[in-house]
């Protein structure tokens, strides 16, 4: 069997640090009440020049580098993110010309927070199906840029970054991505949208009138929702692989609330150690938040060579899903 290996990884983050006593001089917050509800103490914000694509390219020149692989060598390039730098060209188109990638393809996977998770999976897929041999995958998003600074409950818990991995294809080994589930219930899109901007409210129309290009998000709703769907999508991966949470020695979830990581935790029974949390220095990076853990804990030697990872996230959509990894 062909398998999706993980040969390299890198991060992208930009240098600006707001931090909970940044935000206390913008809305009316306080360090205590964004530690207490959401366990951030700071995240990393882009600056005029610093964008989805910038941070992709950081984040994928280190992953290339540790997986000694060349921009000719890649056959394909997917980027998870929801915050492009344009609405079209994609990202992965950028980061194509910017990188060199001579004949590789490129598109971008919109899954919101699950955007690495399910652009993972694609790229997974192409390789197992004997059509790829090496393909980049980035997760990265650039929230900082779309969020309402005046709005308090939205305001405080996003940041920026990005994470990119090497998949290559190989076939002397067990390790790889071993399974992954995406799931998706659009009845809750109205939950965390971004209007306008898109072919229902072009910008400049007259109907596009008093809507915004900001993110709006039913915080509560979002977490009702999430709380189910961490534990839903575990379980499920779990099962398809026939492992229990016993089997996996990281788990590495998406980080936009430590009370939502901490009632996932709960409910799959997992020891501290066992679980990556970073959301207290970045906040919720969307799509970056998945590969910036994976990258933390290699860093960190957390993930040793046929370790077992889980990623979980869940995002606008709705949508929601799961990776486990023979890393
Ligand atoms: N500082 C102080 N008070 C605040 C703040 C703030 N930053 N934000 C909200 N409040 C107030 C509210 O106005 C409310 O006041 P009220 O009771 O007088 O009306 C009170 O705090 C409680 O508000 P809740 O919304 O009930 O607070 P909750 O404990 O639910 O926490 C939070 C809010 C942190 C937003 C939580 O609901 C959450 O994390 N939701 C999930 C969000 C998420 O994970 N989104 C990710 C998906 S995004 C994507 O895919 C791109």
């Amino acid at each position: 069997m062909i398998r999706a290996v993980v040969e390299g990884i890198g991060h992208g983050l930009p240098e600006r640090v707001l931090t909970n006593a940044d935000l206390e001089k913008m809305v009316e917050t306080s360090d205590e009440w964004i530690t207490q509800r959401t366990g951030i103490s700071e995240r990393r914000i882009c600056g005029p020049d610093e964008t989805a694509l910038t941070l992709s390219v950081m984040a994928s020149r280190e992953a290339m580098a540790s997986a000694g692989v060349q921009p000719q060598e890649l056959d394909f390039i997917v980027c998870g993110t929801v915050t492009g730098d344009f609405q079209f060209p994609s990202t992965s188109c950028l980061v194509h010309e910017t990188l060199g990638a001579g004949s590789a393809g490129a598109m971008d996977v919109g899954a919101a927070c699950a955007g690495f998770i399910h652009a993972l999976d694609v790229a997974a897929a192409m390789i197992e199906t004997g059509r790829t041999k090496t393909v980049l995958v980035i997760g990265v998003d650039v929230l900082s840029k779309f969020v309402d600074y005046t709005d308090r409950s939205t305001c405080v818990l996003f940041g920026d970054g990005a994470g990119a991995v090497v998949l290559r294809a190989r076939t002397d080994t067990e390790r790889g991505l071993l399974k992954t589930v995406m799931l998706a219930d659009g009845s809750g899109s109205r939950y965390i949208q971004c209007d306008l901007g898109g072919s229902r409210y072009p910008v400049g129309a007259s109907w596009s009138e008093g809507k915004t290009a900001k993110v709006f998000m039913n915080g509560s709703e979002v977490y009702r929702f999430a709380v189910t769907a961490m534990g839903d999508a575990c379980c499920r991966v779990l099962d398809l692989a026939g492992l229990t949470p016993d089997d996996i020695s990281l788990f590495v979830p998406h980080q936009a609330n430590l009370r939502i990581i901490q009632s996932a935790q709960k409910r799959l029974g997992l020891p501290d150690d066992k679980v990556l949390i970073n959301v207290q220095k970045y906040g919720n990076t969307s799509g970056g938040s998945i590969p910036l853990g994976l990258y933390e804990a290699q860093k960190e030697g957390r993930l040793k060579e046929n370790d077992v990872v889980m990623t979980v996230g869940f995002g606008a959509g709705l949508v929601w899903g799961a990776n486990l990894i023979r890393w």
